[in-house]
């Protein structure tokens, strides 16, 4: 982290002018372990903070202009705003877009930016990953403005203003998990969250031998363009069909056997699977950390194991790419668990794996993946740690 200071240090002085009272902050990425498209269903995630994500340095100006550049598109140079007109979302704003959704989210919430700021950011999330390079970029932003300009907020404040900047400014209806991991992440933990209440709770994870290991598929997505917003709305008119049956507030408040009871009022057959997933993945998400809080690693990976089964058959958000990495995990020694994770259509899988078979199941899941899939997936040993800070 130190090296890092000073090297986003330095292009920052490069970029815009000096570095006189210049700060530098990092936010983290996140991995979900288990809990899949369940967070916007009112179920539980089981999320944590990476120590990979985005390192960010600021400083505020007199004048209200804000001029943005970022290490990881230094093609597109330093994109100048000035706050003094509308702000609203520009295509040709490109990533510039995310920390405006923020600034937006503010002052949709009455927190006034009175004057403009110099930011720039380098990720080494790699993009599109599924990692959550964006919600990172959010509660970063979230986290600096509240650093520069003194706004009384929580972190949990900074997670919810930068969902709705994402789901209000960037279009995408996205749950509650991404920003809440990043903005609360812990060290060594994970957050066992509950999205309807937002109740949460650390829990240790200790893999006993084991790490966690993230496959990149390379698949490009974008969660916009991806059919993120139609499966929400499945799972809405699921809902619907339901709540005619039993008085329920979200797809979270129904356990299996009342689901499998009920299911017929649902008509329409995809509709009724994409239910299923919701109910059965928050299910299995309440299991899995309480096998986990008994020191059953084991029952936790199948639980995972699962939770990928049901993300392919009955959700349907993996595609080749992503069965192809699982599938060939599975299938390797040491393996405790592997599935998918984030919204899927590309993006990453997650996979706990002994230390003693890491390089065997790079190795071999790497190989059998470039085999089917024509190019190949990248492979990284990853630590869970802390939330935003300032470096
Ligand atoms: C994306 C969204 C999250 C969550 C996951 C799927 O990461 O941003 O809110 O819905 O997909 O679990």
């Amino acid at each position: 982290m130190a090296e890092m200071k000073e090297i986003i240090l330095k292009r920052f002085s490069e970029k815009f002018g000096d570095g006189d009272g210049a700060k530098a902050y990092f936010a983290p990425g996140r991995v979900n372990l288990i809990g899949e498209h369940t967070d916007y269903n009112g179920g539980h995630v089981f999320p944590c903070a990476l120590t990979i994500g985005t390192y960010g340095v600021a400083r505020k100006r007199q004048d209200k202009v804000c001029r943005f550049y970022s290490m990881n598109f230094d093609n597109l140079g330093v994109i100048t705003v000035d706050l003094s007109g509308e702000i609203k979302p520009d295509k040709e704003l490109d990533w510039v877009n995310y920390p405006l959704g923020v600034i937006w989210a503010f002052e949709q919430k009455g927190m006034k930016i009175d004057s403009g700021f110099d930011l720039l950011l380098n990720g080494n999330i790699p993009n599109g990953s599924g990692l959550s390079s964006s919600a990172s970029v959010e509660v970063l932003t979230g986290f600096i403005l509240r650093d520069l300009y003194g706004f009384n907020v929580t972190n949990q404040d900074l997670a919810l203003i930068g969902q709705f900047s994402e789901n209000n400014f960037n279009g995408v209806n996205c749950g509650i998990m991404d920003q809440f991991a990043i903005a609360m992440g812990k060290k060594d933990n994970a957050i066992f969250l509950d999205t309807a209440t937002l109740q949460y709770e650390y829990a240790p994870i200790k893999l006993d031998g084991a790490k966690i290991v993230i496959a990149c598929s390379n698949k490009k997505r974008g969660l916009g363009d991806s059919k993120y917003n139609e499966r929400r709305q499945e799972c809405e008119d699921a809902l619907a069909a339901l709540q005619t049956m039993v008085n329920i507030k979200s797809l979270g408040d129904l356990d299996e056997a009342t689901y499998e009871k009920l299911s017929p009022v649902i008509k329409d057959g995809t509709k009724c699977r994409r239910a299923r997933h919701a109910i059965y993945e928050n299910q299995r998400t309440i299991e899995a950390v309480s096998a986990l809080k008994s020191g059953n690693i084991k029952a936790f990976g199948q639980l995972m194991n699962e939770s990928h089964k049901s993300l392919r058959d009955d959700y349907e958000v993996t595609g080749k790419e992503l069965d192809t990495l699982v599938e060939e995990a599975w299938k390797v020694p040491g393996v405790i668990g592997s599935r998918m994770t984030g919204a899927g259509f590309g993006g990453c899988t997650v996979s706990i794996v002994k230390e003693e078979n890491i390089d065997e199941f790079i190795k071999s899941v790497g190989e059998a993946y470039e085999r089917t899939i024509g190019y190949k997936a990248d492979f990284y040993v990853v630590e869970i740690g802390d939330g935003p800070s300032v470096l």
